[in-house]
């Protein structure tokens, strides 16, 4: 068993270990123009019906795009985009056309009114669910209510963020503890 030597860490940072679930573009629409943004917080609340919360800046133009329209698209990209999806991370679609910058195609929402992004290995088409905790805490609760997934390869190589510019891929893959868990909880 492990042993570790451990000292105090600033709760702010707690994030760097609590993180890295994928990386995602969340794609939005409002008023003829879309746009994309990178987003690491999100969090998986509910199976049926498929609830995802997301954390989204009031700073960022997608605050406003997605609010105003109530949707949003979660596109899940992997490891060969991990240079654009910084790279989207770090502008604005205030003053730049994202879909049209990093040359990715926008594909029509079919639940929705957002665009998924055609290059992006999954698209959740999001209507949002519940606004109580955006006022609050930035929080928007969407409910996935249609979604799209690449049909090989079956496990995606996903990019995970560990905070202050640390990158993990995804990596060995195993089935070896999935017989210990109740047949309900996989
Ligand atoms: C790796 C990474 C993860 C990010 N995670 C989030 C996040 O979870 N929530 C958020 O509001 N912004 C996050 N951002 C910042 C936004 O992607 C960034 O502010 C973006 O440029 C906003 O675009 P917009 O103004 O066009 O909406 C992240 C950026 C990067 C590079």
């Amino acid at each position: 068993m492990n042993n570790y030597t451990k000292k105090d860490f600033p709760v702010a940072n707690v994030r760097r270990l609590l993180e890295p679930g994928p990386i995602v573009l969340v794609s939005s629409a409002w008023k003829g123009k879309s746009n994309i943004m990178t987003m690491g917080w999100h969090m998986v609340m509910e199976f049926q019906p498929s609830l995802v919360g997301c954390i989204v800046s009031s700073a960022n133009h997608s605050f406003e795009m997605i609010r105003k329209s109530r949707a949003c698209v979660i596109n899940v990209p992997t490891a060969d985009l991990a240079a654009t999806v910084v790279d989207i991370g770090n502008c604005s679609g205030r003053d730049v056309d994202k879909f049209e910058k990093f040359s990715l195609t926008p594909e029509p929402g079919v639940a929705v009114r957002a665009p998924a992004i055609r290059e992006c290995y999954a698209n959740f088409e999001c209507r949002l669910a519940d606004t109580r905790m955006v006022r609050k805490y930035n929080m928007f609760i969407f409910e996935v209510v249609r979604a799209r997934v690449a049909t090989a390869p079956k496990l995606p190589k996903t990019i995970h963020y560990r905070g202050d510019g640390e990158f993990m891929l995804s990596g060995a893959e195993t089935r070896k503890w999935r017989k210990r868990f109740r047949p309900e909880m996989l």
